[in-house]
């Protein structure tokens, strides 16, 4: 029996409550909003008590916290939660600052509780089955990975203005995947990137294209490839070369009907963004996460694969910004 407190009842947090919802052992006993309206209609689906997030964190009736929150909450809840030792399911990012993550590092390290961060496309099945066949040696070593990463279209700019960039924001998932993928650490960073798709992203600060090619200490490569548009659909498609051969995971559509006329071959548009796209990646790490918390074992991607993104993403700002390779320590 896992007692969960949901913390952020968002785009993000119902998914998670459905989730959680969805696993046997595991009630969804309370959950926390800013606003009373999004708190109370999740409540009504689960079952929960609404708490403000101090009493749920601090609730005898909860084991586990999953945050969903607005990332700039993330810090101050991760540090009550830990006080209170309670487990830490938390969503990417951790923070916008690598600093500020190292001091939820030590909070949740002295307090012993487990942590997780959630970058979901780990458990995306097709994802998860390219790094079971690349560590089962079936390419051989890694040469280099390709990660094709590419949003429907802009979130507004005043998301844009309060998101910490592209790199942070919307990159980190591909650079976690980049690690998880590579099996090393990337030594190097270099980014290029331009406000192609809207100008007013230009104006705001921030690129909406951008490639990264990030290369470890053996040599390794990685080139990431980011759109904030694809008018085909949520574009997410990964390629591994290596010694003995390539994997790669493709789109997935609509539907998988093909139509062929004389002017050729065409397919559905690919899924349209996340919260379809990576449905059952979200069930599975929630799954993780309970499964982990409840049996004592380690939680992989840990708070310390959260610093990690965070530090690639931090060094492509500052490439971007320097124009050259950032190397990493
Ligand atoms: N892993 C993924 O695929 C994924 C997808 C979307 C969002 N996210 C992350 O999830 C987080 C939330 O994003 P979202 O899109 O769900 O945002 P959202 O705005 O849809 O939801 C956030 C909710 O948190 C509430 N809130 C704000 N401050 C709070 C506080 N101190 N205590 C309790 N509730 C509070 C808001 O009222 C809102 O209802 C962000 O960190 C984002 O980066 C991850």
């Amino acid at each position: 029996m896992l007692r969960i407190g949901l913390l952020g009842c968002g785009r993000i947090g119902q998914v998670h409550a459905r989730s959680a919802s969805q696993i046997e052992g595991v009630t969804v006993t309370a959950v926390a909003d800013a606003f009373p309206d999004p708190a109370d209609a999740l409540a009504a689906k689960t079952g929960a008590t609404v708490l403000d997030a101090d009493a749920l964190i601090e609730s005898n009736n909860v084991d586990a916290v999953v945050i969903g929150t607005p990332t700039d909450t993330h810090y101050d809840l991760i540090h009550a939660a830990a006080r209170a030792g309670k487990a830490i399911f938390c969503e990417k990012p951790v923070d916008m600052s690598a600093d500020r993550i190292r001091d939820c590092i030590k909070v949740v390290e002295a307090a012993g509780v487990p942590f997780m961060t959630a970058f979901n496309r780990r458990f995306d099945p097709n994802f998860a089955n390219v790094q079971n066949r690349i560590a089962d040696g079936e390419v051989g070593d890694v040469e280099i990975v390709t990660i094709l990463s590419r949003d429907p279209s802009p979130p507004p700019i005043s998301y844009i203005e309060s998101s910490g960039g592209l790199f942070r924001d919307m990159m980190i998932h591909d650079l976690d995947m980049a690690r998880f993928l590579l099996g090393e650490e990337p030594v190097s960073v270099y980014a290029v990137g331009a406000s192609l798709v809207d100008p007013e992203i230009g104006k705001a600060g921030d690129v909406d294209t951008a490639a990264v090619t990030l290369t470890t200490a053996s040599g390794k490569i990685c080139q990431i490839s980011n759109s904030r548009r694809a008018n085909y659909g949520y574009d997410q498609r990964i390629e591994v070369h290596g010694s003995k051969g390539m994997l790669r995971a493709e789109n997935m559509l609509e539907n998988t009907v093909e139509v062929a006329t004389e002017a050729g071959f065409r397919k559905a548009p690919a899924q349209h963004f996340f919260l379809e796209r990576y449905e059952a990646a979200y069930r599975a790490e929630m799954a993780h996460f309970v499964e982990a918390v409840n049996n004592g074992v380690d939680i992989a991607p840990g708070i310390t694969d959260g610093l990690r993104a965070q530090m690639l993403a931090d060094a492509a700002a500052s490439s971007l910004e320097q124009g050259k390779p950032i190397s990493l320590e």
